[in-house]
Parts: C-alpha cells; sequence; structure tokens
C-alpha cells in the first residue's frame, strides 16, 4: 500500500523485533496527532517493534485494505484505531485466519469481541455523559443548543451522542440542529457557519462539540458572525487537547471533558502479552477528567499534549 510508511530504520525485517502494521484513522485533530505520536513513540525500535504505519484518510474501505495488506505481509500482530464501528467481519476473521493477533485502539467496533484479541481506550458514552450533565446543571432556562458531530458512525460520535442526549432529557435544553463536522477545524466551521445563517446567533444559546477541533472551528465562525464564543453562544466539548484548553481559558469554550490520547504504552504492552500468549481482558478503559475554565488553568503548562 503507497499509504505505507516504514518506521525509522524499519523496512529490512530486523531481526528480532516484532513487526506490527497499525491502521491509524488519519489525521483529523490535534488529538489525533497527539495519539499517533504516542504510538510511534511506544512501537519504536529502542522498544522491540518494527512498525508499519497507515494513516487512512479517515476512508474506512480505505482502512480495510490496510489492514488486508498488513495481512499480506505477515506482520507479527495488527493494530487499528476503526474509522467506523461496523463492516470489521470479515477482516478481523481474515486476521484470526491467518493466526495474527489484533489490538483494537481508541474506537471500538461492533464485530464480536471473538474477532479481536484485546482494546484500550476511554468510555465515550461516559463522556458525552459528563457533558450532557454540565449543561443540564448550567443551563436552567430554555436553551436552543446546536451539535457538532464527530464522524458518522464512529463509535465517538455514536456514544456522545447517546451518553449527552440521555443526560439532558427533561431539561430546559432543546436540540434544534446536529450535523458532521468530521472531527476536523474546518468542518466544524463550516457547520457553524450554517447554523449561523440558518439560525442566526441570537437563535442559537449552545453548542456542543464532540470534539475540540470542531468547537475551535466553530469559534472562528461565531466571530466572525460578529458573537462572542463562550459568552452569547456557549461552547462544550471534548478531548482537552492544548488548544482548545486555550480556549477555555480565554472564555471562548465553557467546558471541556477529556479524552486522553495517549494510548500507546498500554497498546504496545498488550502487542507483547498477547504474542507471549498471556491472558489479557478484552476491554481496558483509561480514565478521563473533566475542566471548568479556572481548573484548566491550573494544568494547561503541564499537559504533555
Ligand atoms: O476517537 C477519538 C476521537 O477521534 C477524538 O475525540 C477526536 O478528536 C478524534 O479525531
Amino acid at each position: 500500500d503507497s499509504n505505507d510508511e516504514a518506521s525509522e530504520g524499519g523496512g529490512g525485517g530486523g531481526g528480532d523485533l516484532i513487526k506490527v502494521g497499525f491502521a491509524q484513522t488519519g489525521s483529523e485533530s490535534g488529538w489525533r496527532s497527539a495519539n499517533t505520536e504516542s504510538m510511534k513513540d511506544a512501537f519504536s525500535e529502542e522498544n522491540g517493534f518494527e512498525l508499519v504505519f497507515n494513516a487512512a484518510d479517515n476512508d474506512p474501505a480505505a482502512q480495510i485494505s490496510a489492514v488486508r495488506s498488513f495481512i499480506s505481509q505477515g506482520v507479527d500482530a495488527i493494530v487499528i484505531a476503526p474509522i467506523v464501528e461496523d463492516g470489521w467481519d470479515d477482516v478481523l476473521q481474515e486476521a484470526k485466519d491467518a493466526d495474527i493477533p489484533v489490538i483494537l485502539e481508541d474506537r471500538t467496533v461492533t464485530s464480536s469481541d471473538d474477532l479481536y484479541n484485546s482494546w484500550v481506550g476511554l468510555d465515550f458514552k461516559k463522556e458525552g455523559t459528563t457533558a450532557g450533565e454540565w449543561a443540564a446543571e448550567n443551563f436552567k432556562e430554555p436553551t436552543k443548543m446546536v451539535v457538532l458531530e464527530g464522524t458518522t458512525g464512529s463509535a465517538p460520535a455514536n456514544d456522545r451522542a447517546e451518553g449527552f442526549d440521555a443526560a439532558i432529557e427533561g431539561s430546559a435544553i432543546e436540540k434544534i440542529d446536529s450535523q458532521t463536522g468530521e472531527f476536523t477545524r474546518d468542518g466544524g466551521k463550516t457547520v457553524m457557519e450554517g447554523f449561523l445563517q440558518k439560525y442566526g446567533a441570537d437563535g442559537i444559546d449552545l453548542v456542543y462539540a464532540h470534539n475540540d477541533d470542531m468547537a475551535l472551528g466553530a469559534i472562528e465562525a461565531i466571530e466572525a458572525a460578529g458573537a462572542t464564543p463562550g459568552e452569547d453562544i456557549k461552547i462544550v466539548s471534548i478531548d482537552a487537547v492544548k488548544d482548545g484548553m486555550q480556549a477555555l481559558v480565554d472564555g471562548k469554550i465553557n467546558f471541556i471533558v477529556e479524552c486522553n490520547p495517549l494510548l500507546g504504552e498500554q497498546a504496545a504492552d498488550l502487542v507483547k502479552k498477547v504474542l507471549d500468549d498471556q491472558d489479557v481482558e478484552k476491554a481496558y478503559y483509561v480514565a478521563d477528567q473533566s475542566f471548568t475554565k479556572e481548573q484548566a488553568a491550573e494544568v494547561i503548562d503541564s499537559r504533555p499534549y
């Protein structure tokens, strides 16, 4: 696959190195950059790995092709950050038939858990619930909300919507519109521009963005429309990447729920354990926090991403 990129100094078969194919979603967000860096650091030659990295530009078919190419290359293990939840049965079965263990990181799939060895990631539904509880608590007057959804069919978009919607049920918040911004800054900006044209800045009180990058795009659109983000239109988002945290400190975002991208070490550890025939759980949840403006100001300088 022409998108494959061998790790530094890799490609030579590398003696005792464990050859791992990693099928990343793409490079849609600041979160994703931090996740890719964490994975490349953990799956380094120094740690005993030869990494074959593929980023599928958020195209589910391209990601499945990348996994198929890992299988035909005969890698020792495959790690996948699945773009979408559905459609994995066939290729996971092919990896199983080829005796290649599969570890999922970050996002989940709807396939039976017999088809992969383990998963490490975040509780996306809980992230949505935490964001929704904050909103229900802070908006007691009738509130018009728009939603910037993540990639359609992805586990974080599905679960963050579900958790949030349940948490605001019976509250003063009315969801007037919801559309995907593909987890990107440009996507968030474009969708928000559309919402502002349709409802006017006065017709929107709250934005729920499934990630910080879309919130940052929405901020640009709100400012361009002559309104003040964080005041005229409040914003709640998920991730807690550096730029999002800075916007929170600056008062342009009002609340952020964290999604920790530093999953590399755990994923690498799982690959080694599975290849070593050690027992592993099917799912490992990494803990998340959440931040108000004051809490963000305290920690922003000490955060690694
Ligand atoms: O799967 C995690 C999500 O993917 C992050 O919240 C988002 O920023 C990323 O693109």
